[in-house]
């Protein structure tokens, strides 16, 4: 358990680098088992959910050692395809070896993923999408059982472009011997960099539009090294950081175009942002504008990622803002501890109506998940006093060296590991 103990008022200044995404590690983790060759992967972070995937890659029998160079992998000692039960548990994106298994093996067996702690989350379209490939599925028992190798000649239309299935059903897709085609995919830069990995690495896809991704089938993993892409949801973060603490802050190695709605709406709520390449100028406002109306949808829409940071910068916004989550049912948990903090929000369903309080004061809170945890930290920054953000061991999924990025920046905060 680890506490984070933070005095408000202090406005961010500085420059920090932006490392590496945590969405694109964890599935381009699993792809490696794709490539029975050494992989090296590059700027990767070292984050909780990393090295859970890298302890499951080990008891399937992959190698994963951390160097100079980045993290190499290498698969080809894998042997088995069935994830053992008390590793694979603690992380949800264990589903994401599925895909690669089958791709594989031919086989693969793993716990059912179940709830978490943003709702229920479902992997229909997962199981679908590997049916679809001639996968035979089996969900008894609470695990799930899939055999046989993935044929070419399917075309999957996703009812709902999953960020997860689009992955999942990529690297199934590259064990097959003929073509298949993602019919709605998902359009996060993460799943490119996943395509990104898998083509240096001898596989053969492609998007064909913006609504298709077609994956040519036939092809072997060989060795490759790959560098994973900025995080922009770490990079949104740091942005909000500063627009919360009227801050000013410069993100080295930020991608501009992957992170163009949360700039749209931070230079809505008063920020001066500025680009030149890959650095990203913030200056936060004294008090931030409200948002009439913020809409979280699948990429380009805004990230429900940001979601909670976002709501976190409203509660001291000169107006009433309007958020609505679009894509989980249960995002709306760090609402609930900003009260506790002198905000003025209510929530109902899928809906948050924020009402600007002048300041938020300091109070014990609870992270309930990643994003949220973060969510509180930064509201944490502005209010008079001092906050604690409990179970922050949450935010140490998504984020590398949290507390201590911030303190770099000038915040006065600290943490304390039970
Ligand atoms: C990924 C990200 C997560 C981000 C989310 C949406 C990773 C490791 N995680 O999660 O940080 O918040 O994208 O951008 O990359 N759904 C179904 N059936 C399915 C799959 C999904 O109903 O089979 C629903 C989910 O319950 C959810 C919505 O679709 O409501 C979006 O989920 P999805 O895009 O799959 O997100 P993840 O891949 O889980």
């Amino acid at each position: 358990m680890a506490k984070l103990i933070i005095e408000g008022g202090h406005a961010l200044k500085g420059q920090i680098a932006v490392r590496g995404a945590k969405n694109a590690a964890l599935p381009i983790l699993a792809a490696a088992m794709l490539v029975p060759e050494p992989v090296r992967i590059g700027n990767c972070p070292r984050l909780t959910d990393v090295e859970h995937m890298l302890g499951l890659l080990r008891a399937l029998g992959c190698r994963a050692d951390w160097g100079e160079d980045g993290l190499i992998i290498d698969a080809g000692g894998a042997r088995t395809a069935e994830l053992p039960e008390a590793l694979a548990g603690s992380i949800r994106s264990s589903v994401f070896l599925l895909g690669p298994l089958v791709g594989r093996f031919g086989a693969a067996e793993a716990p059912y993923p179940g709830g978490c702690d943003i709702g229920n989350r479902p992997v229909d379209l997962h199981l679908k999408g590997l049916r679809a490939m001639g996968v035979k599925v089996d969900e008894a028992s609470g695990r799930i059982r899939c055999l046989g190798r993935p044929k070419g000649g399917a075309e999957i239309a996703l009812e709902y472009p999953s960020v997860g299935a689009t992955e999942n059903l990529i690297m199934a897709a590259c064990g097959a011997e003929g073509d298949t085609v993602l019919v709605n995919p998902a359009r996060e830069p993460e799943i490119d960099d996943l395509m990104a990995f898998l083509n240096g690495a001898g596989y053969d896809m492609k998007r064909e539009g913006s609504s298709r991704i077609r994956i040519r089938g036939g092809r072997r993993g060989h060795s490759t090294a790959h560098a994973i892409l900025p995080d922009r949801i770490e990079a949104g973060t740091y942005l909000v950081a500063a627009a919360i603490t009227g801050g000013h802050l410069v993100l080295r190695g930020a991608r501009r175009e992957h992170l163009s709605a949360l700039l749209t709406v931070l230079r809505e709520a008063g920020c001066r942002i500025h680009c030149e390449g890959t650095d990203l100028d913030i200056e936060g406002p004294e008090r931030p504008r409200e948002l009439r109306r913020l809409v979280t949808l699948p990429y380009p829409g805004f990230p429900t990622d940001m979601q909670s940071q976002v709501f976190a910068l409203c509660t001291v916004a000169r107006g009433t803002s309007v958020l609505e989550e679009n894509v989980f049912e249960d995002r709306f948990r760090h609402g609930a501890e900003l009260l506790r903090m002198g905000a003025d929000c209510y929530i109902r369903g899928r809906s948050a109506v924020i009402r600007g309080v002048k300041s938020l004061h300091g109070a014990t809170v609870t992270a309930h998940d990643l994003r949220g945890g973060a969510a509180l930290a930064l509201a944490g920054l502005r209010a008079e006093g001092i906050t604690v953000v409990e179970q922050a061991e949450r935010i140490d999924r998504g984020y590398v060296a949290f507390a201590a990025t911030l303190r770099q920046l000038g915040a006065a905060i600290r943490r304390e590991d039970e």
